[in-house]
């Protein structure tokens, strides 16, 4: 539960750091300058360990994670900082889905936490929305579903070829995304849960799905229950984002809707996430990739680094330092300090120095 995993009084909070590849590591850099700042004018602490995992290691060693990893991250850090994976060298991209992928499984973080949050209503590609219409978080499950590489190809490169990709659900795991979205709705006083699926095509997966929502749905009385499927989600999420609250859904499809949903909010620039499994680890990352077109030009956004450690402040109770830091990117992008994907001209670092400077002045007249 956000906001639940209190960090004990006055312990640093030890946070591993990945930055991977193309832009990961510069603009993962820019949300540790603002944690620093936090750091510097609250209780909360931070002791920072940095992980080489990226495309260059991966052609170096050709490893990617190890059980030693696995067990350092269980034990001794309590989230890891993420930035971005994905290499043009590496075509396929395995190494970003070892890593990736393999963190999301082995750590078992089975929600994929991606608030959708219009920070400016100038931001938002939709006519006539305010900031307050676009305010939703979406319960993508994160261990199963079309994401666990069960299948096979036969007779491949032929015009024989058949491929076949099974998805996996389970009831344990389609209920607990489930009760962790009606949770998080009912802690937070927000109203309306909607569920995503496709059971009107996936009769033995969605149908799980239907089933387990409708016994949650006797559970959680006070919650108003709705469901769409994932197309007509996809068209409602554009018509009338006002609608949702809260939106809990299948790893693929919470994948796609996600990315509208980062386009709601100004891009993929502004999209933060957290990849959790409660009271066990955290990994928090921006939604965006390692856009390596990007690189060097110092034009990445930093934002949807720096409101993803506005993420990992809000999970470990530090609620006021999250706000400040929102309202901070907030008055960058009212001032226009942005980079160029928001219509601004200041570089990555530039704006993470405004945001820094305005942490500083919101603090002092608090
Ligand atoms: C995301 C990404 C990943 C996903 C890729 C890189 C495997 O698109 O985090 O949304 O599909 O989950
Ligand atoms: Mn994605």
């Amino acid at each position: 539960m956000l906001g639940s995993e209190k960090a004990m009084a006055k312990k640093d909070l030890k946070i591993a750091v990945i930055g991977g590849d193309g832009v990961g590591p510069h603009v993962t850099e820019q949300a540790l300058r603002v944690l620093e700042a936090v750091a510097k004018m609250s209780s909360v602490g931070f002791v920072f360990e940095f992980f080489p995992f990226s495309a260059d290691e991966y052609l170096r060693t050709k490893r990617t994670l190890t059980n030693q990893d696995l067990t350092r991250f269980r034990k001794e850090f309590d989230a890891i900082l993420f930035g971005a994976l994905g290499d043009p060298r590496i075509p396929d991209n395995i190494h970003a889905r070892e890593i990736l992928l393999g963190l999301r499984f082995e750590l078992d973080l089975y929600v994929n936490f991606r608030p959708v949050k219009l920070l400016d209503s100038k931001l938002c590609p939709l006519k006539n929305k305010m900031e307050n219409d676009i305010r939703f978080v979406i319960f993508r499950e994160n261990t199963e579903g079309n994401y666990r590489h069960i299948g096979g190809v036969v007779r491949r490169e032929t015009n024989d070829e058949v491929a076949i990709e099974t998805s996996v659900d389970t009831y344990l795991g389609v209920e607990r995304i489930v009760r962790a979205a009606c949770q998080y709705a009912k802690d937070k006083g927000l109203r309306r849960v909607c569920m995503v699926d496709k059971s009107n095509v996936l009769r033995f997966g969605h149908d799980l799905w239907q089933r387990v929502w409708k016994k949650t749905e006797q559970e959680y009385v006070t919650l108003e229950f709705s469901h769409l499927y994932v197309d007509a989600a996809a068209m409602e999420m554009v018509r009338a984002p006002e609608q949702f609250d809260v939106i809990v859904t299948s790893n693929m499809f919470g994948d796609i809707l996600s990315d509208l949903g980062a386009q709601l909010q100004g891009g993929m620039g502004m999209a933060a996430s957290i990849n959790y499994h409660p009271g066990k680890a955290a990994l928090f990352e921006p939604v965006h990739g390692s856009a390596p077109n990007l690189v060097g030009k110092g034009v990445a956004n930093p934002m949807a680094s720096i409101l993803t450690a506005a993420l990992l402040l809000e999970f470990f109770g530090y609620q006021d330092e999250a706000k400040k830091v929102e309202a901070a990117v907030k008055a960058a992008i009212q001032r226009g300090v942005t980079t160029p994907d928001l219509g601004g001209k200041t570089s990555t670092e530039e704006v993470a120095t405004f945001i820094v400077s305005q942490l500083e002045e919101i603090s002092e007249r608090i």
